[in-house]
């Protein structure tokens, strides 16, 4: 592997995702000889469906996606990761890789905005009544 390895992108990748063609993305991370421990590579499965010890239903709910965690999940062997060099076909554009989604906070509801404003409204009351507070004690005080 190496120099003639080819780069596919994960659109292609993806089409082959049938018992008759099945091609697996994991991540390089698994092949202990790989130097860019980042690059996923990309494996045509389709030979190994029934011989498969998992069986083929598994490779092929590992299609269409990075099958790393899947992979890495069932503990794979050393004669399984040795194994897989056989169905090495190239490795993938991290580019056209779909990022995983981030969580984007919803807008601030306006219950939120509301006591806010209320809180607000307290920072600037308090320290009033605190003044005034003090001055009328200061008073009190005086005449006594
Ligand atoms: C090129 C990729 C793969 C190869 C060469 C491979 C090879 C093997 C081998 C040799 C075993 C027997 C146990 C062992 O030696 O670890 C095994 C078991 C298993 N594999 Fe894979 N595998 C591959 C990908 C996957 C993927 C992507 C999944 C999950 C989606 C998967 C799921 C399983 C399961 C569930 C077993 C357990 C079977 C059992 O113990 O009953 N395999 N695999």
């Amino acid at each position: 592997m190496g120099s003639d390895s080819k780069i596919h992108t994960f659109e292609e990748v993806a089409k082959h995702n049938k018992n008759e063609d099945c091609w697996l993305i994991i991540s390089g991370k698994t092949m202990m000889f790989t130097l860019d421990l980042n690059h996923s590579l990309v494996y045509d499965v389709t030979p190994f469906m029934s011989d498969h010890p998992g069986g083929g239903e598994v490779l092929l709910s590992a299609t269409g996606k990075d099958g790393t965690n899947d992979f890495e999940d069932i503990g794979h062997s050393e004669d399984a990761r040795e194994m897989m060099e056989k169905y090495y076909i190239g490795e993938i554009d991290e580019e056209t890789v779909p990022q995983k989604r981030t969580y984007i906070p919803p807008h601030q509801m306006s219950n939120d905005t509301a006591s806010e404003f209320f809180i607000k409204l307290l920072q600037f009351l308090v320290p009033l009544l605190l003044l005034g507070l003090a001055i009328s004690l200061r008073n009190y005080t005086k005449k006594e």
